[in-house]
Protein backbone atom coordinates (compact mmCIF):
# COMPACT_ATOMS: atom_id res chain seq x y z
CA UNK A 1 0.00 0.00 0.00
CA UNK A 2 2.24 2.94 -1.04
CA UNK A 3 -0.66 5.08 -0.57
CA UNK A 4 -0.51 5.13 2.98
CA UNK A 5 3.32 5.04 3.36
CA UNK A 6 3.14 8.44 1.64
CA UNK A 7 0.59 9.81 3.55
CA UNK A 8 1.61 13.35 5.60
CA UNK A 9 -1.08 14.87 7.79
CA UNK A 10 0.44 17.68 9.19
CA UNK A 11 -0.62 20.05 6.85
CA UNK A 12 -3.77 20.06 7.12
CA UNK A 13 -6.01 22.84 6.19
CA UNK A 14 -8.86 22.27 8.74
CA UNK A 15 -8.80 22.79 12.71
CA UNK A 16 -10.30 20.42 15.04
CA UNK A 17 -12.71 23.82 16.33
CA UNK A 18 -15.82 24.40 15.06
CA UNK A 19 -16.25 20.54 14.14
CA UNK A 20 -19.02 20.19 11.24
CA UNK A 21 -19.75 16.35 10.67
CA UNK A 22 -22.06 16.90 7.28
CA UNK A 23 -18.96 18.90 6.20
CA UNK A 24 -16.40 16.73 7.27
CA UNK A 25 -17.92 13.45 6.04
CA UNK A 26 -18.15 15.57 2.83
CA UNK A 27 -14.84 16.46 2.39
CA UNK A 28 -13.59 12.82 3.50
CA UNK A 29 -15.11 11.57 0.28
CA UNK A 30 -13.95 14.62 -1.36
CA UNK A 31 -10.19 13.53 -0.80
CA UNK A 32 -10.86 9.35 -1.12
CA UNK A 33 -7.87 9.11 -3.60
CA UNK A 34 -9.22 5.86 -5.04
CA UNK A 35 -12.42 6.95 -5.84
CA UNK A 36 -14.07 7.92 -9.46
CA UNK A 37 -17.45 9.34 -8.68
CA UNK A 38 -16.28 12.15 -6.38
CA UNK A 39 -17.93 14.43 -8.85
CA UNK A 40 -20.95 14.01 -6.33
CA UNK A 41 -19.29 14.90 -3.28
CA UNK A 42 -21.39 17.75 -2.20
CA UNK A 43 -24.64 15.35 -2.17
CA UNK A 44 -23.02 13.35 0.79
CA UNK A 45 -26.30 12.70 3.00
CA UNK A 46 -25.06 12.32 6.26
CA UNK A 47 -26.87 11.03 9.00
CA UNK A 48 -26.06 11.58 12.83
CA UNK A 49 -26.10 8.27 14.70
CA UNK A 50 -23.09 9.73 17.29
CA UNK A 51 -25.55 9.14 20.13
CA UNK A 52 -26.19 5.67 19.73
CA UNK A 53 -24.39 3.30 21.70
CA UNK A 54 -26.06 -0.34 22.06
CA UNK A 55 -25.94 -2.85 19.16
CA UNK A 56 -29.95 -2.87 18.62
CA UNK A 57 -29.87 1.06 18.24
CA UNK A 58 -27.04 0.65 15.84
CA UNK A 59 -27.65 -2.24 13.76
CA UNK A 60 -31.39 -0.37 13.28
CA UNK A 61 -30.06 2.75 12.32
CA UNK A 62 -27.96 0.52 9.36
CA UNK A 63 -31.15 -0.79 8.46
CA UNK A 64 -32.38 2.72 8.27
CA UNK A 65 -29.20 3.47 6.03
CA UNK A 66 -30.13 0.78 3.51
CA UNK A 67 -33.52 1.61 3.45
CA UNK A 68 -33.10 5.47 2.85
CA UNK A 69 -29.71 4.80 0.64
CA UNK A 70 -31.79 2.37 -1.48
CA UNK A 71 -34.26 4.97 -2.19
CA UNK A 72 -36.21 2.89 -4.55
CA UNK A 73 -33.68 2.59 -6.56
CA UNK A 74 -32.54 6.35 -7.11
CA UNK A 75 -29.52 5.40 -4.81
CA UNK A 76 -28.48 8.40 -2.02
CA UNK A 77 -25.33 8.36 -1.39
CA UNK A 78 -25.27 8.29 2.57
CA UNK A 79 -22.60 8.07 5.29
CA UNK A 80 -24.03 7.81 9.14
CA UNK A 81 -21.48 7.78 11.55
CA UNK A 82 -21.86 6.29 14.66
CA UNK A 83 -19.69 7.06 18.06
CA UNK A 84 -16.31 8.43 17.61
CA UNK A 85 -13.06 6.60 18.97
CA UNK A 86 -12.65 7.47 22.85
CA UNK A 87 -9.29 6.37 24.09
CA UNK A 88 -10.76 6.41 27.68
CA UNK A 89 -13.54 4.28 26.81
CA UNK A 90 -12.24 0.50 27.23
CA UNK A 91 -14.87 -0.49 24.42
CA UNK A 92 -15.42 0.38 21.07
CA UNK A 93 -18.21 0.55 17.85
CA UNK A 94 -17.38 -1.73 14.91
CA UNK A 95 -19.23 -3.28 12.32
CA UNK A 96 -16.97 -6.31 11.57
CA UNK A 97 -18.66 -6.69 8.28
CA UNK A 98 -16.85 -5.11 5.06
CA UNK A 99 -19.86 -3.50 3.57
CA UNK A 100 -23.45 -4.33 4.75
CA UNK A 101 -24.60 -6.28 2.10
CA UNK A 102 -22.36 -8.95 1.29
CA UNK A 103 -22.76 -12.98 -0.07
CA UNK A 104 -21.40 -15.78 2.25
CA UNK A 105 -18.61 -18.05 0.96
CA UNK A 106 -18.16 -21.77 1.79
CA UNK A 107 -15.73 -24.31 1.45
CA UNK A 108 -16.89 -27.28 -0.12
CA UNK A 109 -15.48 -30.78 0.46
CA UNK A 110 -13.78 -30.53 -2.84
CA UNK A 111 -11.95 -27.43 -2.22
CA UNK A 112 -13.75 -25.22 -4.57
CA UNK A 113 -16.03 -22.42 -2.97
CA UNK A 114 -19.54 -21.90 -3.09
CA UNK A 115 -20.60 -17.92 -3.17
CA UNK A 116 -17.88 -15.63 -3.07
CA UNK A 117 -14.36 -16.84 -2.06
CA UNK A 118 -13.53 -12.73 -0.61
CA UNK A 119 -15.63 -13.61 2.21
CA UNK A 120 -14.63 -17.10 3.37
CA UNK A 121 -12.80 -16.21 6.14
CA UNK A 122 -15.56 -13.95 7.22
CA UNK A 123 -18.58 -16.35 6.90
CA UNK A 124 -15.94 -18.66 8.91
CA UNK A 125 -16.35 -16.68 11.93
CA UNK A 126 -19.99 -15.82 11.69
CA UNK A 127 -20.31 -19.37 11.70
CA UNK A 128 -18.24 -19.55 14.38
CA UNK A 129 -20.49 -17.18 16.83
CA UNK A 130 -23.48 -19.13 15.52
CA UNK A 131 -25.07 -17.93 12.34
CA UNK A 132 -26.51 -20.79 10.38
CA UNK A 133 -26.40 -20.85 6.34
CA UNK A 134 -29.53 -21.46 5.15
CA UNK A 135 -30.50 -24.97 4.92
CA UNK A 136 -29.49 -25.20 1.32
CA UNK A 137 -26.45 -22.87 1.10
CA UNK A 138 -26.00 -20.63 -1.97
CA UNK A 139 -24.21 -18.69 -4.18
CA UNK A 140 -25.85 -15.29 -2.89
CA UNK A 141 -26.88 -15.69 0.98
CA UNK A 142 -26.91 -12.42 2.27
CA UNK A 143 -24.62 -12.44 5.64
CA UNK A 144 -25.46 -11.55 8.90
CA UNK A 145 -24.05 -8.12 10.63
CA UNK A 146 -21.78 -8.47 13.42
CA UNK A 147 -21.92 -5.39 15.54
CA UNK A 148 -19.49 -4.81 18.30
CA UNK A 149 -20.55 -2.44 20.64
CA UNK A 150 -20.11 -2.04 24.87
CA UNK A 151 -17.92 -5.18 24.85
CA UNK A 152 -20.49 -7.42 23.36
CA UNK A 153 -21.17 -9.06 20.08
CA UNK A 154 -24.21 -8.65 18.05
CA UNK A 155 -25.51 -10.75 15.24
CA UNK A 156 -28.02 -10.08 13.39
CA UNK A 157 -29.95 -10.77 9.99
CA UNK A 158 -30.81 -7.65 7.61
CA UNK A 159 -34.85 -7.38 7.34
CA UNK A 160 -35.52 -8.45 3.25
CA UNK A 161 -37.32 -5.44 2.98
CA UNK A 162 -33.90 -3.25 3.43
CA UNK A 163 -32.41 -4.93 0.63
CA UNK A 164 -32.66 -4.57 -3.00
CA UNK A 165 -31.10 -6.90 -5.26
CA UNK A 166 -30.89 -7.35 -9.15
CA UNK A 167 -31.14 -10.48 -10.98
CA UNK A 168 -28.74 -10.68 -13.93
CA UNK A 169 -30.08 -10.86 -17.59
CA UNK A 170 -28.54 -10.04 -21.45
CA UNK A 171 -30.39 -7.76 -23.49
CA UNK A 172 -29.81 -10.43 -26.49
CA UNK A 173 -28.31 -13.90 -24.81
CA UNK A 174 -31.78 -15.42 -23.56
CA UNK A 175 -29.62 -18.18 -21.66
CA UNK A 176 -27.85 -15.69 -19.70
CA UNK A 177 -31.02 -15.41 -17.51
CA UNK A 178 -31.02 -18.99 -17.05
CA UNK A 179 -27.61 -18.80 -14.50
CA UNK A 180 -28.77 -17.53 -11.26
CA UNK A 181 -26.66 -14.83 -11.61
CA UNK A 182 -28.07 -11.60 -9.15
CA UNK A 183 -25.88 -8.64 -7.21
CA UNK A 184 -27.16 -6.20 -4.53
CA UNK A 185 -27.77 -2.90 -5.80
CA UNK A 186 -26.24 -0.74 -2.97
CA UNK A 187 -22.25 -0.83 -1.98
CA UNK A 188 -22.21 -0.11 1.57
CA UNK A 189 -18.72 0.16 2.70
CA UNK A 190 -18.87 -0.80 6.63
CA UNK A 191 -14.96 -1.38 7.74
CA UNK A 192 -13.48 2.16 7.18
CA UNK A 193 -12.97 4.95 9.49
CA UNK A 194 -13.59 8.61 9.09
CA UNK A 195 -11.03 10.28 9.85
CA UNK A 196 -10.59 14.32 10.86
CA UNK A 197 -8.08 15.89 12.72
CA UNK A 198 -8.95 15.11 16.50
CA UNK A 199 -11.42 13.43 15.28
CA UNK A 200 -12.04 9.55 14.87
CA UNK A 201 -14.77 7.20 13.49
CA UNK A 202 -13.95 3.46 13.48
CA UNK A 203 -17.48 2.96 12.68
CA UNK A 204 -19.39 5.08 9.58
CA UNK A 205 -20.87 3.22 6.89
CA UNK A 206 -21.19 4.88 3.71
CA UNK A 207 -22.31 4.23 0.14
CA UNK A 208 -22.39 5.56 -3.58
CA UNK A 209 -24.15 3.92 -6.15
CA UNK A 210 -21.71 1.01 -8.30
CA UNK A 211 -20.39 1.37 -11.41
CA UNK A 212 -20.97 -1.51 -13.31
CA UNK A 213 -17.52 -2.55 -13.72
CA UNK A 214 -17.60 -3.20 -10.27
CA UNK A 215 -19.94 -6.18 -10.40
CA UNK A 216 -18.99 -7.18 -14.35
CA UNK A 217 -15.42 -7.03 -14.15
CA UNK A 218 -14.07 -7.45 -10.62
CA UNK A 219 -16.86 -9.47 -9.21
CA UNK A 220 -18.32 -11.89 -11.00
CA UNK A 221 -15.35 -11.91 -13.28
CA UNK A 222 -12.44 -12.12 -10.82
CA UNK A 223 -10.38 -15.50 -10.68
CA UNK A 224 -10.32 -15.25 -7.37
CA UNK A 225 -14.16 -13.97 -6.61
CA UNK A 226 -16.87 -15.94 -8.65
CA UNK A 227 -15.09 -16.54 -11.42
CA UNK A 228 -17.53 -16.57 -14.30
CA UNK A 229 -15.43 -15.58 -17.40
CA UNK A 230 -14.69 -19.77 -18.42
CA UNK A 231 -18.68 -20.63 -17.87
CA UNK A 232 -19.64 -17.99 -20.08
CA UNK A 233 -16.71 -18.38 -22.90
CA UNK A 234 -17.78 -22.32 -22.96
CA UNK A 235 -21.68 -20.89 -22.98
CA UNK A 236 -20.50 -18.60 -25.91
CA UNK A 237 -19.00 -21.48 -27.93
CA UNK A 238 -15.56 -19.22 -27.75
CA UNK A 239 -13.20 -21.67 -27.57
CA UNK A 240 -9.81 -21.22 -25.36
CA UNK A 241 -7.63 -20.72 -28.68
CA UNK A 242 -9.17 -17.79 -29.37
CA UNK A 243 -6.69 -15.37 -27.75
CA UNK A 244 -9.40 -12.67 -26.45
CA UNK A 245 -11.65 -15.48 -25.07
CA UNK A 246 -12.09 -13.80 -21.77
CA UNK A 247 -12.31 -10.28 -23.31
CA UNK A 248 -15.27 -11.12 -25.00
CA UNK A 249 -16.73 -12.98 -22.31
CA UNK A 250 -16.08 -9.91 -19.98
CA UNK A 251 -17.75 -7.91 -22.37
CA UNK A 252 -21.12 -9.50 -21.92
CA UNK A 253 -21.58 -10.09 -18.09
CA UNK A 254 -20.62 -5.96 -18.30
CA UNK A 255 -23.88 -5.67 -20.94
CA UNK A 256 -25.45 -8.10 -18.73
CA UNK A 257 -24.89 -6.09 -15.38
CA UNK A 258 -25.99 -2.56 -16.85
CA UNK A 259 -28.92 -3.82 -18.89
CA UNK A 260 -29.89 -5.66 -15.46
CA UNK A 261 -30.05 -2.11 -13.21
CA UNK A 262 -31.43 -0.42 -15.98
CA UNK A 263 -34.32 -2.54 -16.43
CA UNK A 264 -34.94 -2.62 -12.79
CA UNK A 265 -34.47 1.31 -12.45
CA UNK A 266 -31.61 1.17 -10.16
CA UNK A 267 -28.71 4.02 -10.52
CA UNK A 268 -25.32 2.67 -11.88
CA UNK A 269 -22.81 4.23 -14.12
CA UNK A 270 -20.95 2.67 -16.82
CA UNK A 271 -16.88 2.93 -17.17
CA UNK A 272 -16.80 5.75 -19.74
CA UNK A 273 -19.52 8.49 -18.24
CA UNK A 274 -17.71 7.73 -14.76
CA UNK A 275 -14.27 8.60 -16.79
CA UNK A 276 -15.62 11.94 -17.76
CA UNK A 277 -17.70 12.33 -14.47
CA UNK A 278 -14.06 12.53 -12.70
CA UNK A 279 -12.57 14.62 -15.10
CA UNK A 280 -14.88 17.05 -14.91
CA UNK A 281 -14.33 16.72 -11.12
CA UNK A 282 -10.30 17.48 -11.06
CA UNK A 283 -10.99 20.48 -13.97
CA UNK A 284 -13.60 21.86 -11.33
CA UNK A 285 -11.21 21.53 -8.49
CA UNK A 286 -8.27 23.23 -10.18
CA UNK A 287 -10.46 25.92 -10.89
CA UNK A 288 -11.11 26.05 -7.06
CA UNK A 289 -7.06 25.64 -6.94
CA UNK A 290 -8.20 22.22 -4.90
CA UNK A 291 -5.80 20.19 -6.74
CA UNK A 292 -7.11 16.49 -7.20
CA UNK A 293 -5.19 13.60 -5.50
CA UNK A 294 -5.96 10.20 -6.39
CA UNK A 295 -4.26 6.51 -6.70
CA UNK A 296 -4.40 6.07 -10.82
CA UNK A 297 -4.46 2.15 -10.55
CA UNK A 298 -7.86 2.94 -8.77
CA UNK A 299 -8.80 5.08 -10.82
CA UNK A 300 -8.89 3.34 -14.00
CA UNK A 301 -11.45 1.47 -14.77
CA UNK A 302 -10.98 -2.51 -14.85
CA UNK A 303 -12.14 -2.86 -18.40
CA UNK A 304 -11.10 -0.91 -21.67
CA UNK A 305 -8.82 1.40 -19.65
CA UNK A 306 -7.51 3.16 -21.85
CA UNK A 307 -10.68 3.68 -23.99
CA UNK A 308 -10.90 6.19 -21.04
CA UNK A 309 -9.56 9.72 -20.27
CA UNK A 310 -8.87 9.37 -17.02
CA UNK A 311 -6.05 6.57 -18.22
CA UNK A 312 -3.97 9.00 -19.68
CA UNK A 313 -3.47 11.68 -16.94
CA UNK A 314 -1.31 11.55 -14.19
CA UNK A 315 -1.97 12.39 -10.56
CA UNK A 316 -0.61 13.54 -7.56
CA UNK A 317 -0.70 11.22 -4.55
CA UNK A 318 -0.56 13.37 -1.21
CA UNK A 319 -3.88 12.30 0.77
CA UNK A 320 -5.26 14.93 3.12
CA UNK A 321 -7.79 14.86 6.28
CA UNK A 322 -10.81 14.28 6.43
CA UNK A 323 -10.27 11.13 4.98
CA UNK A 324 -11.67 7.84 4.28
CA UNK A 325 -8.80 5.17 5.87
CA UNK A 326 -8.42 1.36 5.81
CA UNK A 327 -8.83 -0.59 9.44
CA UNK A 328 -7.34 -3.84 11.05
CA UNK A 329 -9.76 -6.38 10.40
CA UNK A 330 -12.29 -6.55 13.40
CA UNK A 331 -11.28 -9.86 14.27
CA UNK A 332 -7.78 -9.44 13.62
CA UNK A 333 -7.71 -6.51 16.91
CA UNK A 334 -6.50 -7.70 20.10
CA UNK A 335 -10.10 -6.44 20.91
CA UNK A 336 -11.90 -9.04 18.38
CA UNK A 337 -9.62 -11.79 19.15
CA UNK A 338 -10.72 -11.65 22.92
CA UNK A 339 -14.38 -11.11 21.53
CA UNK A 340 -13.87 -14.39 19.64
CA UNK A 341 -12.51 -16.66 22.55
CA UNK A 342 -15.48 -15.66 24.42
CA UNK A 343 -18.38 -16.41 21.68
CA UNK A 344 -16.72 -19.12 20.10
CA UNK A 345 -18.74 -22.11 21.05
CA UNK A 346 -16.37 -25.31 21.52
CA UNK A 347 -16.69 -27.14 17.89
N1 LIG B 1 -15.93 -2.42 -5.35
C1 LIG B 1 -16.80 -2.68 -4.25
C2 LIG B 1 -17.82 -3.74 -4.65
O1 LIG B 1 -17.85 -4.13 -5.76
C3 LIG B 1 -17.53 -1.44 -3.79
C4 LIG B 1 -16.67 -0.23 -3.51
C5 LIG B 1 -17.44 1.07 -3.46
N2 LIG B 1 -18.08 1.31 -4.73
C6 LIG B 1 -18.89 2.35 -5.01
N3 LIG B 1 -19.39 2.42 -6.21
N4 LIG B 1 -19.19 3.24 -4.10
O2 LIG B 1 -18.65 -4.15 -3.89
Amino acid sequence: MTAVEVWDFTSNCCSPEGFDLTDTARQAWRESVRCIGRLHWRSLHVIDARSLEDADSIFDACVEHLRSATNSGRITPTQTVFPEWNPDSEHRIRIWNHQLLRYAGYRQANGSVLGDPMNLAFTDIVRSLGWTPPREPGRFDLLPLVIEAGGKLAIRDLPPDCILEVEMEHPSLPWFGKLGLRWYAVPAISDMILAAPGHVFPCAPFNGWYMGTEIGSRNLGDANRYNLLPELAARLGIPRSQRLWKDQALLILNEAVLHSFERDGIRIIDHHQASREFIAHCQREEALGHEVQAEWAWIVPPLSGSATGVFHRNYPLQPRLPNLLPQVEAWNSPQGLALLHQYQRPS
